[in-house]
C-alpha cells in the first residue's frame, strides 16, 4: 500500500531531520530511552474515570498503581499536599482551574500577552470564558517586570477572585512572596502557572511557588520538565474545598479519558526528576545565560540585559533590526536551528504576528548535555544564521552529532524484568 508507506517515510523524514537540529523551541523537550520504553502497551486502549480505588470502569487495577505512585513523586517533587496528575496537557490543566475557581464575571488579573502571558489567561482563551473583567499586572517601564507596589492596590482595590502569575515568555521568578499577603487579606486565589518552568522548580533551582504560599500550581510536563505531553495541577492541601473543587475541574470539566497511555511514562520521568532534576535545572540556567551573553557579546541584543538577561531556560532574542521574528525564525529552520517568533517583553501584542523577536530555549540541548562551550558555539551560529554571514548548516549537524544520547535520564534496563503479573 503506497499510501500507508507514505506515513512511515514521512514520520521517519521528520525523526531524522529533528535530529539533525539545534532544538530551541522553549517549549519541548525530549524523553529518556526509558520513558520512551513505557509508552506503546495496552494502556493505548482503555479508560479509567475517577480515581484509583474509585474508577467509573472495571480492569484499571494496574492503571491505579501507576497513577497513585505518580501522585506521590509528583508531591514530593512540588512540595504539594495534593496532586491530579490526569489534565491531558498543561491548558487543560488550566481549564480544570479557571473553571471552578473564576465565577463567571468575577474580577481577575493576569499577564498580557505583550507581558508573556499564554493565550489560557487572555480573554480569547480559557480564563475569558469565564469572565470578561481580566485586569493585566501593572508593570514597570519595561512593560514586563510587574511593578508590585501598583500590583499590590490594584488586588486591594478589586479584591479579583484569582491572579495569575507565570507566563509563556518566563525569565524571571515572579513575585510570589510579595503578593501573598495581599491576596489573603482580600480573598483572592494565587494560581502559579508554571507550565514553562515545572522542571526548574521540580529541581529546585527556579522559585517554589507553593511554599512560597500560591493556592495552585498548574503546569505541563513536556517543556523543562522530563515528561510526555501531559499537565498537572498542584495545590498545598490545605484546603479541601479547594481540592475539591479543583478536582471536579479536572473531571468531568475538563476531561474524561486521560489518556493513560502516557501516565507510565509520566511516572519514569517524574523520578528521573527526583534524581536528576537539581543538576538538570541547574545546567540549563546557567546554559540560558552562557547563551545570552555569548550573543551579546557578537553584537546581538537578548532582551532585558539590565537584569541579567535571564534566569529560566529561555532568552528573548531582539532581531528587528535583522528583519524581525517571523524572517529570523525562517531563516535560521532554513539552517536547521529552530525556535519561534516572539514578542519582546513589553512589545505590544498588535504586532504578534511579526513581532520584533524570538524565544529562545535551550532545555533540550541541555538535556542532551550541551554545557557553556557549546552555548559559545550555537551564540556564533545563531549570529551567523541571523546576520547571513555564512551559511551554517553543516556546522549546525556538525555540533548536534557530537551530542546523540538523552541525559539526565534513565535506560530501559534501569526498569527491570517484567513483574511474573505483567506476564
Ligand atoms: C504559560 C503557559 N501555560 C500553559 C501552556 C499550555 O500548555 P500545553 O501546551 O501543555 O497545553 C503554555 C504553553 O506553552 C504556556 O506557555
Amino acid at each position: 500500500m503506497e499510501r500507508l508507506a507514505g506515513i512511515r517515510s514521512t514520520l521517519d523524514a521528520h525523526d531524522r531531520w529533528r535530529a539533525s537540529t539545534l532544538n530551541l523551541i522553549a517549549s519541548e523537550n525530549v524523553l529518556s530511552s526509558a520513558a520512551r520504553s513505557v509508552l506503546d502497551s495496552d494502556l493505548l486502549h482503555r479508560y479509567a474515570e475517577g480515581h484509583p480505588g474509585g474508577r467509573y470502569y472495571e480492569g484499571t487495577q494496574f492503571v491505579d498503581h501507576i497513577e497513585s505512585e505518580t501522585e506521590k513523586v509528583v508531591r514530593d517533587l512540588f512540595g504539594a499536599g495534593w496532586a491530579d496528575v490526569r489534565p491531558i496537557s498543561g491548558t487543560v490543566a488550566n481549564e480544570a482551574v479557571f473553571s471552578r475557581l473564576v465565577p463567571h464575571g468575577a474580577a481577575v488579573v493576569s499577564h498580557t500577552i505583550a507581558a508573556g502571558g499564554h493565550i489560557s489567561h487572555a480573554r480569547i482563551g480559557s480564563l475569558g470564558k469565564r469572565t470578561r473583567q481580566i485586569h493585566p499586572w501593572p508593570t514597570q517601564a519595561d512593560g514586563y517586570t510587574i511593578d508590585v507596589a501598583a500590583a499590590r492596590d490594584l488586588i486591594a482595590r478589586e479584591k479579583p477572585a484569582l491572579v495569575v502569575l507565570g507566563r509563556s515568555l518566563i525569565l524571571f521568578p515572579e513575585p510570589v512572596r510579595e503578593l501573598v499577603d495581599v491576596c489573603r487579606e482580600n480573598g483572592t486565589l494565587m494560581f502559579y502557572d508554571g507550565a514553562h518552568v515545572l522542571g526548574l522548580i521540580a529541581g529546585g533551582e527556579f522559585q517554589r511557588p507553593l511554599e512560597e504560599g500560591a493556592d495552585v500550581l498548574c503546569g505541563s510536563t513536556h517543556k523543562t520538565f522530563f515528561g510526555p505531553q501531559r499537565g498537572v495541577v498542584l495545590s498545598r492541601g490545605v484546603d479541601g474545598d479547594l481540592d475539591g473543587s479543583l478536582d471536579k475541574g479536572v473531571f468531568p470539566g475538563s476531561s474524561s479519558n486521560h489518556h493513560l497511555f502516557s501516565l507510565p511514562a509520566l511516572y519514569v520521568a517524574a523520578v528521573e526528576m527526583q534524581t536528576f532534576g537539581s543538576d538538570y535545572a541547574r545546567a540549563t540556567i546557567s546554559n540560558a545565560r552562557a547563551l545570552a551573553e555569548a550573543l551579546a557579546r557578537r553584537g546581538l541584543h537578548p532582551a532585558l540585559a539590565d537584569q541579567g538577561y535571564t534566569s529560566s531556560h529561555q532568552v528573548a532574542l531582539d532581531v528587528g533590526d535583522h528583519g524581525g521574528g517571523y524572517e529570523v525564525g525562517k531563516r535560521l529552520c532554513e539552517q536547521d536551528i529552530v525556535c519561534n517568533m516572539n514578542l519582546l517583553p513589553g512589545e505590544p501584542s498588535k504586532n504578534a504576528m511579526r513581532p520584533r523577536g524570538v524565544r529562545l530555549g535551550v532545555q533540550e540541548m541541555t538535556r542532551f548535555g550541551m554545557g557553556p562551550d557549546e552555548m559559545d558555539a550555537i551564540g556564533d551560529l545563531l549570529h551567523a544564521a541571523i546576520t547571513k554571514a555564512r551559511d551554517v548548516r553543516d556546522e549546525v549537524h556538525a555540533l548536534r552529532d557530537r551530542f546523540p544520547e538523552v541525559r539526565y535520564g534513565f535506560s530501559p534496563a534501569d526498569l527491570g524484568a517484567p513483574s511474573p503479573a505483567s506476564a
